[in-house]
Parts: structure tokens; sequence; C-alpha cells
């Protein structure tokens, strides 16, 4: 490498990093209001660290890093929301943008320890893996998860509708999204949904909310190692692989064959991942995350999925794409 390609090659590295500083901006920026301030017009850097409480000379820099990534538009001195994002923000909380999820503080928090984790192969406890998270922060995580899986638990009931389902059970069930999507359009069929205990509270509240008291029923349970009952025609498995990773979820299949009914299906949704696991980027990083955050969690091609049901005795495998939940596909196994 001559020494001008070695400086534009450690210039790629420094953007690597970089990209770190550009998070900081755009999460600060919304945490402190910035896109909510947005929502009645287009403002100056002053007019917005005083509607916002925040010092107008610091701003300046965080608003022009937000502008130049193409979060916020700039127009003069003024700043504006970019035409159509008045849809995220509108309602003034900003959970459209999937900016709610997280305060920044926390989550930097955790980012720092990527390291550690590495060395120490710990994971981060967080309410998504259902570890150690108190009630609340369980209730927080799968009101948010289920905020975002409405789509596509309607897409999902659809198609594995396309046979009759009379005896479903849905393991980590989180709110029971899913499950209550696929109840409302077979109102003869009953649902076990099945998670962790201290997601009891709030499922149970969503089953009352969706109006199928008495067909669904939630079991506190670990779906991996307990008993969660049997003579089920149809299992569903939504975003779960990514969570428990490829062992628990072979020795989950293994013990679905006993659950089911002879001819019964297996469902598996997840996300859409290249087979090389490098692409596509939101795959990418997702996987991180599961790296930190799960025990032995990551995204899973589909291909590697349906070898996972051939394996375990599930034949005439499907694997659909789905539209509606976006980047994720839906692989189903028929008991053979
Ligand atoms: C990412 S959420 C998915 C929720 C829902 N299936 C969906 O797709 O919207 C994963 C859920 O699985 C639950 N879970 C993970 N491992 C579990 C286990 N071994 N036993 C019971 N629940 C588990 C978590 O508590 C969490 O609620």
């Amino acid at each position: 490498m001559t020494e001008a390609e070695i400086v534009a090659r450690r210039g790629a590295f420094d953007g690597g990093v970089g990209a770190a500083l550009d998070a900081m901006a755009l999460l600060s920026v919304h945490e402190v209001g910035v896109f909510t301030a947005l929502v009645e017009g287009p403002a100056t850097a002053a007019e917005l660290g005083q509607r916002c409480a925040v010092s107008p000379w610091r701003l300046g820099a965080f608003l022009d890093r937000t502008a130049a990534l193409g979060f916020l538009a700039k127009e003069g001195e003024r700043y504006a929301l970019v035409a159509g994002d008045q849809a995220l923000f509108a309602g003034g909380v900003g959970q459209r943008a999937g900016l709610t999820f997280t305060d920044s503080a926390t989550f930097f928090a955790r980012l720092a320890r990527g390291t550690e984790v590495l060395r120490t192969d710990v994971a981060i406890p967080v309410a998504g893996t259902g570890g150690d998270a108190t009630a609340e922060e369980r209730a927080r995580f799968l009101r948010h998860v289920h905020e975002r899986s409405l789509a596509g638990a309607a897409e999902v009931a659809k198609l594995l509708l396309a046979r009759p389902v009379t005896r479903l059970v849905d393991l980590g069930s989180g709110l029971g999204t899913y499950a209550t999507a696929l109840l409302r359009e077979a109102p003869a069929a009953t649902a076990v949904l099945v998670d962790r205990p201290n997601a009891a509270p709030v499922v149970e509240a969503h089953i009352h909310e969706a109006g199928v008291e008495g067909r669904a029923r939630f079991l506190a349970a670990d779906f991996v190692e307990e008993d969660f009952g049997e003579g089920f025609d149809l299992a569903l498995l939504s975003n779960i692989a990514h969570n428990i990773g490829a062992d628990a979820m072979l020795k989950t299949l293994r013990r679905l064959r006993h659950a089911l009914r002879p001819g019964g299906r297996v469902a598996i949704k997840d996300l859409v991942v290249d087979a090389d696991r490098l692409g596509p980027s939101s795959a990418g990083r997702f996987a991180l995350s599961m790296a930190l955050f799960t025990e032995r969690g990551g995204v899973f091609p589909a291909g590697e999925v349906a070898d996972w049901l051939e394996a375990t005795g599930f034949g005439d495998v499907e694997t659909h794409q789905l539209r509606d939940a976006a980047g994720s596909y839906l692989v189903v196994g028929h008991l053979r």
C-alpha cells in the first residue's frame, strides 16, 4: 500500500467509528424533543434551544450533523422536519420512528460493554430476552414489540389459516400479538400463550383487550425446558430463534414432535438474512445486538431454519417471504 492509500484506508476506519457520534447526535436531538418541537414548523437553533431547554450553541452542531445525515432539513438558519416525517412525530413521542425504545444513556452504556461481553461470554440482561427484567420493563418491551408486529401478525395469521387451525401453542408469545390475530380469524380455535412468568399481567390484559378470553390461556413456563401441554395442531415460534439460538431451537423442535398431533405444523417467523450473514445491514446490526443481549441468539437464514425442521422430523417445508412484516420470513414444517 502507498502512503496515500494508507491514509485513505485510515479515513475509512475513522468513518466507521464516527458512526457512533452520528448515532449520539440523532438520539440526543430526539431525546431533548427537537423532532416533536419541529412538528409546529421550522425553527432556528436558538429557538429550539429555548423550546427544548438546552444549550443553543451546542445544539447547533447536533442539529447540523443530524441534518447532514438526512434526518432533518436545513433552510438557511432554520431547521425543519424532512417532508413527510410529521407522520412519525406528530403523536409527540417519536414511537413510529423507532426512537423511544430506549434512552440514549442506557443505549450507549450497554454498547460500551461490547468488549467485556466478548471477553466474558456473558450477555447483558435486558427485558427482551426475558431474563432478570422487572415486570415493568417486560411490559414496556412487550408493548413495543406488539405495536411493531400488528401488521405482520395479520399477514402471518392469513398464511397459516390456509389450513384449518383448532389448537395453537404460541411459544414465547410476548403479548400474544400473533395468537390473537389468528384467533380473531378462526373463531373456533383456542390457543395457549407461553412466556416467562413476569409477562403474565400484561399478556392476560392483552387477551382481555383482544376479546379472546375463554379461547386463549397464558401459561408461565420456560418452553425449552418445561412442559407446555400437547394435542396442538399448530406451534408458532415468532421472533424466538433470534432470541434463543440454534441449539435451543433444535431442542424445542424435538419436543414439539410429541406436543403436536399427527400432521401438525410448526411455523417459525424470524428476520431475513443473507446466507453469508453479511447483509442486509439491519439484520447484521440485529445479530450484533443479539450477541450482546442473548446467550446464543442471532440471525439465521431461512435455509438453515428449514434444515432444523428436516433434522427434527418435519417435512414439506414451505418458506414465505413476508410483505407486511418487512424483512421477515415464515418457515412452516409439517410433522412427518
Ligand atoms: C422477541 S419476543 C417475541 C414475542 C412474540 N412472539 C412476537 O413475535 O411478537 C420473545 C419472547 O419470547 C420469550 N421467551 C424467550 N425465551 C423463552 C423461554 N425459554 N421460555 C418462555 N419464553 C421465552 C421472551 O420472554 C419474549 O417475550
